[in-house]
This record gives C-alpha cells, sequence and structure tokens, in this order.
C-alpha cells in the first residue's frame, strides 16, 4: 500500500529510483513521484497513473543528484491525480516528504498550518507533514521531523530530505520501511523488491524508531532519542525471481511456479515417517487456536481449521482480522493465535496478533516475506519459503499456506504422541508431482475461459473442505476480471443463491471425487433444472459428474485433504484467462494493492 524508495550515493539517481519504483508497483499505482535534491535546490515531477507515465515525464527533465526520494500512491485521501501525488513538499519547497499510511488527525493539523499561513495544496492527508516539518524546521531536520512525529496520530512509513542537508529522515509507526546498506551509499524501501538489485544486506525499522541515513551511515534511534543498535540482515531471494522469466505477466508464473513452490514449503519438513517444525512452546497445552487473516489468507485458515479439528483434534476458531481486532475477543493464554499472511505487513492482521498477545496467547506465524513485522512480532512461525510473490492476486501463497497448515496440524498430533498418518505424509511429500499434473489442463481452461468471458456473474460452489476454495476461485475472478463473483458451500444455494440462476448465470462446481459427491451431484442437478451453465472441476477419472457439466476440468485424483491444494489451481488459471482476454492489467487490478499496511 503506497512505495517508498529513497537513495543516498553516487549512482545515477534517476533511472535507479524509477526502477526501484517499477520493482514497487504492485503497492499502488494510482499515481507517482520523484524528488531529487541537487544540494542547492528540489526538483519534483509528479504523474497521475503507472509508474510509466511518471517515466515518460521525467525523460524531458534534468534531475541529478546525490539525494533523492520516490513514491508510487495507492489513493486513500483524496483523488489518483498529480496535485494529490507524492512527493510532497513545504511552501518554501524546500523540503519533501513521502509517505505511507495514514494520518488520523490530519484534519485538525490542516487547520492548525492553515491558520499559521501554510498553503495546503492537495486533498492528503500526508502533504500536511511537509508542513508541519517546515513549521519546525531550524536548520536540522532530524529534530523537526522530531517534532512534527509528536503531534501526528496515525500510520507511517516516512521519509524527508531538505535541500540543504545531506541525509534522509525516515520514520516507522505501523507501515514498513527498510534500510539498504550499500557501499558507499545507502536506500531505503517499503520493500526488498526495490533495493535487492543493489544490495541483499538489509535492515528492519521497528514502530517508533526513526533512522537519518547519510551516504555511509545510518543513525537509528527511538522516539527520545536513545540509539538502537540493529542487526543487519542478509536477503536470501535473488534477482531473477523478481522477474517474469517470459511469462506475460507475474500472476502467471506464479501459479505455474507452484510445484517448485510447494516443494519448497514442505523441503525439510518431512523426515522418517515425521514432521519437522519449530515451534518455541508447548503445543501440548493449548485449549483453542484462533486463526485470523484477510482475503485469500482467510481462505486458507478455513482450511486449516478442518485440519485442526480433524486431524490435530483442537477447537479452532477462524476470524477476518479486521473483525477480531475490534470484538472484544475473549482470548487466554491457553490459546494459540495463528496469524496468516504473504506479505507479514497486512494492517489489520497484525492489530489482531497485537490484540492476541495482549490477552497473553501464544503466537504463531505462516508467513511469506522474511523479516516482515508479523515474523518479528509472533512467538514462532512457518516460513512458507515460495520467494516472491509479486501479482497482486494470491495465488502460489495460497497454495502454500494450505500445506503450511496441514504441516501444523500434523505435528500437533504428532507431539501430543498420536500416531500420524503416515499414507497423508507420503502423498504429501508427492504433492508437486501432482499440482504439476493439474497445471497441464492450462490450454482446455483457456478454451473454457474463452467460453465465458463476457459473462457477467459468477456462482462458484464447494463442500467441506473445498468451499474456501470455492471462495479463493470467486475472489480470484473478482479481483482481477471485475466480474461479480460469489463463492457458497454448495448445499446452500437452495436457502437463497438459487434464485440467480438461469441460462446466463455460469456455475463453479469444485467437484472432485470424496465422501460428499453424491450431494454435489444433487447439487448440480438443482442448477441444472434451472437452465444454469456448469462448469466441473472433476476427478481424472469421473464420469458421471462429466455428464451433468457443461464444461469439465479435470484434475488428477488425490486424497480430499489435499485436494484443496490440486482443486485451487484450475480455479486461478480460469480468473487469470478470463482477465488476460478481456485484456486487463493482470498484475495490477484496479484499485488493488499487494500489500495492504493501512486498516
Ligand atoms: O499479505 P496477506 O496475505 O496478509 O494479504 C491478505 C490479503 O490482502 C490478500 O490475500 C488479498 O486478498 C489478495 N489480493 C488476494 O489475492
Amino acid at each position: 500500500m503506497c512505495g517508498i524508495i529513497g537513495y543516498i550515493g553516487n549512482k545515477d539517481i534517476t533511472p535507479l529510483l524509477l526502477d526501484g519504483l517499477q520493482k514497487l508497483e504492485y503497492r499502488g499505482y494510482d499515481s507517482a513521484g520523484i524528488c531529487v535534491s541537487d544540494k542547492q535546490q528540489l526538483k519534483t515531477v509528479k504523474a497521475k497513473g503507472k509508474i510509466s507515465e511518471l517515466a515518460k515525464k521525467v525523460k524531458s527533465k534534468t534531475l541529478n543528484g546525490a539525494i533523492g526520494i520516490a513514491h508510487t500512491r495507492w489513493a486513500t485521501h483524496g483523488e489518483p491525480n498529480e496535485a494529490n501525488a507524492h512527493p510532497h513538499l513545504d511552501c518554501k519547497q524546500e523540503l519533501a516528504i513521502v509517505h505511507n499510511g495514514i494520518i488520523e488527525n490530519h484534519q485538525a493539523l490542516t487547520e492548525l498550518l492553515k491558520k499559521e499561513g501554510h498553503k495546503i495544496k492537495s486533498q492528503t492527508d500526508s502533504e500536511i507533514i511537509a508542513h508541519l516539518v517546515e513549521k519546525f524546521y531550524k536548520n536540522d531536520l532530524e529534530a523537526a521531523v522530531r517534532q512534527a512525529l509528536k503531534l501526528i496520530e496515525g500510520a507511517f512509513g516516512l521519509a524527508v530530505i531538505h535541500k540543504d542537508e545531506n541525509k534522509i529522515v525516515v520514520a516507522r509507526k505501523g507501515s514498513p520501511l527498510i534500510i539498504g546498506v550499500g557501499e558507499n551509499e545507502m536506500f531505503i524501501a517499503s520493500d526488498i523488491p526495490a533495493i535487492l538489485e543493489h544490495t541483499k544486506r538489509v535492515i528492519y525499522l521497528n514502530d517508533n524508531e526513526i533512522a537519518v541515513i547519510t551516504q555511509g551511515k545510518y543513525i537509528i534511534t527511538n522516539l527520545e532519542g536513545e540509539q538502537i543498535n540493529k542487526e543487519v540482515d542478509e536477503i536470501k531471494w535473488n534477482v531473477e525471481q523478481m522477474e517474469k522469466k517470459g511469462f506475460k505477466h507475474f500472476m502467471l508464473k506464479e501459479i505455474m511456479e507452484q510445484p517448485e513452490a510447494i516443494a519448497n514449503t514442505l523441503r525439510g519438513r518431512i523426515k522418517d515417517g515425521k514432521v519437522k517444525l519449530t515451534v518455541d512452546f508447548d503445543i501440548q497445552k493449548i485449549n483453542r487456536i484462533i486463526i485470523t487473516a484477510c482475503g485469500t489468507s482467510w481462505h486458507s485458515a478455513l482450511i486449516g481449521k478442518h485440519f485442526l479439528e480433524s486431524i490435530a483434534q483442537i477447537p479452532a476458531e477462524v476470524d477476518y482480522a479486521s473483525e477480531f481486532r475490534y470484538r472484544s475477543p475473549i482470548v487466554s493464554s491457553e490459546d494459540v493465535m495463528v496469524v496468516i499472511s504473504q506479505s507479514g505487513e497486512t494492517a489489520d492482521t497484525l492489530a489482531a496478533l497485537r490484540e492476541a498477545k495482549v490477552k497473553q496467547a501464544k503466537t504463531l506465524g505462516i508467513v511469506n516475506v522474511v523479516g516482515s513485522t508479523i515474523t518479528r512480532e509472533v512467538d514462532s512461525g512457518i516460513y512458507l519459503h515460495v520467494g516472491p510473490e509479486i501479482g497482486v492476486a494470491s495465488t502460489k501463497a495460497f497454495t502454500s499456506q494450505v500445506v503450511a497448515l496441514l504441516l501444523l496440524a500434523l505435528y500437533i498430533r504428532q507431539q501430543q504422541g498420536h500416531e500420524i498418518d503416515k499414507d497423508l505424509l507420503k502423498q504429501l511429500d508427492k504433492i508437486p508431482y501432482q499440482i504439476n499434473q493439474a497445471l497441464k489442463q492450462a490450454d482446455n481452461i483457456k478454451e473454457v475461459a474463452a467460453k465465458f468471458v463476457d459473462s457477467k456473474n459468477f456462482l462458484y460452489l464447494g463442500r467441506g473442505l473445498n468451499f474456501p476454495v470455492a471462495l479463493e476461485g470467486a475472489l480470484k475472478l473478482k479481483e482481477i476480471s471485475y466480474i461479480h463473483a460469489e463463492g457458497y458451500p454448495a448445499a446452500e444455494i437452495k436457502h437463497g443463491p438459487i434464485a440467480l440462476i438461469d441460462e446466463d448465470m455460469p456455475v463453479v462446481f469444485v467437484a472432485t471425487k470424496n465422501n460428499l459427491s453424491q450431494k454435489i451431484i444433487s447439487n448440480m442437478q438443482e442448477v441444472k433444472a434451472r437452465d444454469g451453465n456448469i462448469i466441473a472441476i472433476v476427478s481424472q477419472d469421473d464420469k458421471e459428474i462429466s455428464k451433468l457439466a457443461d464444461s469439465i476440468i479435470k484434475v488428477p485424483e488425490v486424497i480430499d485433504e489435499l485436494s484443496p491444494i490440486i482443486n485451487a489451481i484450475p480455479l486461478q488459471l480460469l480468473a487469470y484467462y478470463i482477465a488476460d482476454l478481456k485484456g486487463l492489467d493482470v498484475d495490477k487490478p484496479r484499485n488493488l494493492a499487494k500489500s495492504v499496511t493501512v486498516e
């Protein structure tokens, strides 16, 4: 949600900042801007729309300098236009800020600043930061930022430069910010991809930390000004993982790399018939597990609940993180809160985690991004290890989360002294191969997509473990193709949604073989009787269900526990091909951002 990059050093600054923005574009793409200091003045260029628009404008300007900050915006306050684009400058045009987050008391501060004669030019909440720093500036940027921060309520990842000072002052509360340490050069960024090409050495800022960054040095302090010594972490991702490698979109690449991604999630975690995880608290004393997450991660949480209850025999609840945090949940020290997040930065999930910690629950994170805020705040964790997920629509993280949750349920069962299902373990170990088989349906799925590309609504139906898969399929379609889609437990349609069914309503049934197959067949017949157009995901050797469907997509047969992993694949591909056939920007769907770091 908004991307920030900053640089101080001797490299050609404009291409470096533009390239960094490009890599952060998944965080927001409503408008973008860049500001470079040549020690005499600040030069700023902004553009509405994607980074490519900014790059076109920058071409005609000379933006030389050794210090610069840049921003790609996901609009919260104020429409996406040039005036609202960051960087924002003060009245004298001497200092510039880029901000990720929301300033909650911006209205009161705007009134105050206006009374003092500041001219506010944009509708954003962020611009007031520039004016506040200006108000307090007396030849000391760091001191002015500190004073400004005392008045600000809300969330921020913030970077500030002044034309007379050879430094970038950054601060964080609630929105991620990292410092990249180079050779006689320093970087700041919202996320690793922006700077990975230049350095793999990073420092993660925590909330309420301020850093002053000069060309060869950084000093990190808390709000009281006390110095903090922090470790420099070494990033394990490489630049190639951030590239499309010949695929038309990151989403397609990420769908296709699921066999390898899942193999990485499993690596080293199944050995000699046992599950190997590191959980730093006594798993035997668990009373209940509460899982919180948002979006796709919430869908995997629903599947996790099944696993934890049926395999580990532990009561499990699933909550939207955004709801959990505000409903005075009853949580005790006997409870474990599992938070699931691809990014590890989702504001609601982080807040739910903190709420659970206040209530003394043990916490465990299932996260992809190494070093992200959630990973630093949980008691224990399971990394997904699927590599960077850049497409805004989550794909490989989802299937990997399901695998991690299954491992967790098996691990708890094992630690409780029970036998675990060795056959299930064996099948799980082989799942990358089956995913590969499922991916071979891509051409068939593309043909199905072509038939339904003009549909205005879709229903997705599934039962048991595959109800969350139906929800996930519907979410994928909504986010990237802008087609209205609903996911339902198949048996629920007769309680309402069946009224929607006519010949224009495609109904996607997740109908692979399991103990509920006969029930699903009845649900299909109900749809057929009302002229619904059925697309069915069926097991490879199915004959019966296929007779009822108008379009079929076959997937390899796997045991029920593994079916969500396999069945998600055709739904990801169906959404992808429909969106692509519509000519939409699959990786950057409108109004969305990859990492939602505001409430
Ligand atoms: O990074 P997280 O897993 O915490 O993100 C949660 C949701 O924002 C995310 O899954 C979102 O729903 C995706 N766009 C789904 O494709």
